[in-house]
């Protein structure tokens, strides 16, 4: 269990993340996907479980975030929050429930609510989403922004690479994340932008930013579990660090598994009735 968080069972909710940025204590936020993984990470003291879209690619083994359903983000949103008594649970609402139409939009998220339990919604863009934002927000639905490297824009951008480097993409994501905190989002994420990009965009806006692969001025950290835990060995970016590894970890005790079935060592005398 985590030390910081060890002593503080109280339940997390939207205000207290902003509490927790003007206090200037970091928030920690991992994804989950499941149940039995979802109270581990809550036991531990987790401040937000995040039911990513990237369930597309850990759990689905798709390529890209783009074909996970609603139904689908559901399903894993419902069985983490059974697992959850502290975190705050945000559900990403899957590409094509949000963009373009509002009241679509409206009605994903409500369903998302309805059905799943989680406590927010989060959406990826800016400007471009705003009428999207503003109909959750107006049906009592917090919504958490998600700016910089968007994945379920990767077909626009081409690549997982660093983004705003340049000026131009620069000033738009600060403008964007003036408008989110404008529109009343609860905080954001950025994701994979140069470190003093995001850090000046957590000085100017009142609302937490949550980083993956933003740099430490963040007023938060988010990870993938199956990255953080070493399941996942096809992706490791320079901003990943890996607390374990799973993947060996598995693999061992599995290979183990097998050995003892074929040589007739598992079950023994005191493993069957
Ligand atoms: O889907 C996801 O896991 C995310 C995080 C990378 C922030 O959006």
């Amino acid at each position: 269990m985590s030390t910081n968080t060890v002593d503080n069972k109280r339940k997390v909710t939207t205000a207290r993340l902003t509490e927790m940025k003007q206090r200037g204590e970091k928030i920690a936020m991992l994804t989950a996907y499941d149940y039995s993984m979802a109270k581990l990470i809550d036991q531990a003291g987790m401040d937000v479980i995040l039911v990513g879209d990237s369930a597309s690619n850990v759990m689905a083994g798709n390529v890209t975030t783009l074909p996970i359903t609603l139904d689908q983000m559901i399903y894993h949103a419902k069985s983490v929050v059974k697992g959850v008594n502290r975190a705050l649970v945000v559900c990403d609402m899957p590409f094509g429930t949000y963009q373009g139409n509002s009241k679509e939009a409206l009605a994903s998220a409500i369903r998302i609510m309805k059905e799943s339990h989680a406590e927010a919604v989060k959406l990826e863009g800016g400007a471009e989403v705003r009428e999207s934002i503003e109909r959750i927000l107006s049906a009592g639905i917090p919504v958490m922004g998600h700016l910089g490297l968007t994945p379920q824009s990767i077909n626009k951008f081409g690549t997982y690479a660093v983004r705003a480097k340049e000026e131009a993409e620069a000033e738009k994501l600060v403008a964007d994340a003036h408008l989110l905190e404008e529109f009343g989002c609860f905080a954001m994420v950025i994701e994979k932008v140069p470190a003093a990009l995001a850090e000046r965009v957590a000085k100017e806006v009142s609302i937490p930013i949550i980083g993956i692969g933003a740099g430490g001025g963040c007023d938060g950290q988010v990870l993938v579990i199956h990255d953080m835990l070493g399941i996942n060995q096809d992706f490791s970016p320079k901003f990943l660090r890996r607390y374990a590894d799973l993947s060996t970890v598995i693999n061992d005790a599995v290979g183990r598994y097998i050995d003892d079935v074929k040589s007739c060592d598992f079950p023994n005398q005191n493993e069957q009735y």
